[in-house]
């Protein structure tokens, strides 16, 4: 079993919650979605790519110790394959817990041939992952442990930059800060650059983004932007592990969607969702298997005997980032 189940006060066995077992069995489960999207790099069919990695993910996941609720799916917003919202996964037998999955966090980098695409998935303990399944975008403003308590989403872009270099000790032309290449952002990047800093402009893939700005001693220094609101949940989840900085705003694309949000309870209109909203406590667990090369993770490579995976696992209530590299058998695979 997962956890041991140990008794409260009153002799009751108290709940049982996510701990560091259930990552490495999560790996299982992101290894298999890498890997079996591996026939689609660079084909040019990201449902196809998507569509193998959720069947994957969805079978290992049915062995993975723990009773879980998938809250964040992937897939709503472009019609992939999914593991939908909702659904019950796990043996049933382990601990309760929320889980959001991205079997492919960047399906057109995949279909493309690109780097940084990963599989993903994130653990919470039951009930504290937020549902932000109705909106499909989300505005984030991510940082490492410098930016806790300094920058803030409402503030201009510009004074952000200003406030973290101040923090982190260094001249704001050596700022580096990620966003997502999309005609949505032409004013922030022009924002961006007027005041000083240097912009990574990414094709996709904003969880290894965030993650990538996150880290200590990382190239970039913040991520900002609107991107999915799944990816700002797993994203939160992983963040919880660095110690560092993150805020959702959701971000509607009309009043249809707009009153979707309102209806399942969520708030807009600007309302700044912090860390502790998007995911509450800090017993999170982030596993991620890169599908190719990128910044974090290696992606899938093979050889004549041997399929090899590199992934990572972050614990948040350890504050830990594991590598895990694996060597997995072709015979047992293909
Ligand atoms: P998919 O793999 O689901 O296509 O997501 C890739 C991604 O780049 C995310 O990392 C990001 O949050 C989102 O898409 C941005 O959406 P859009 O491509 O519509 O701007």
């Amino acid at each position: 079993m997962n956890n041991p189940a140990p008794s409260d006060a009153s002799g009751h066995a108290a709940p049982l919650r996510p701990d560091r077992n259930l990552a490495l069995e999560l790996v299982r489960a992101t290894e298999a979605a890498s890997i079996r999207a591996v026939p689609f790099i660079g084909r040019g069919d990201k449902e196809g790519a998507d569509g193998a990695a959720v069947d994957a993910m969805r079978a290992f996941m049915t062995t993975v110790s723990c009773d879980g609720t998938i809250v964040i799916g992937e897939g709503e917003k472009d019609h992939a394959p999914m593991l939908f919202n909702g659904e019950q996964v796990g043996n049933g037998r382990g601990p309760k817990c929320d889980i959001a999955v991205d079997p492919i966090d960047g399906t057109t980098l995949t279909a493309a041939g690109r780097n940084n695409a990963l599989s993903v998935i994130a653990v919470s303990d039951h009930g504290t992952m937020l549902d932000a399944s109705s909106v499909f975008y989300m505005d984030k403003l991510v940082t490492g442990p410098a930016g806790v308590g300094v920058v803030d989403i409402r503030l201009p872009i510009g004074e952000n930059i200003r406030l973290l270099a101040k923090a982190l000790g260094k001249p704001v032309d050596e700022m580096v800060v990620s966003v997502l290449h999309r005609p949505r952002h032409e004013k922030l990047i022009a924002e961006i650059r007027e005041a000083g800093a240097g912009t990574r402009l990414m094709t996709d893939g904003d969880v290894a983004g965030g993650i990538n700005a996150a880290r200590y001693n990382a190239r970039t220094d913040m991520c900002v932007g609107v991107g999915g609101s799944p990816e700002g949940i797993v994203t939160a989840c992983a963040i919880k592990a660095l110690g560092g900085h993150i805020q959702g705003r959701l971000w509607p694309r009309d009043d249809d969607e707009k009153q979707r949000a309102l209806d399942a309870g969520l708030k807009v209109d600007g309302y700044v969702y912090e860390a502790d909203e998007l995911v509450q406590g800090n017993n999170t667990i982030f596993v991620a298997t890169g599908v190719t090369d990128g910044g974090l993770v290696a992606g899938v490579r093979r050889d004549a005997n041997y399929v090899y995976t590199e992934s990572v696992v972050l614990r948040g209530v350890s504050g830990t980032l594991r590598r895990i590299s694996s060597e997995h058998l072709v015979s047992k695979w293909l």
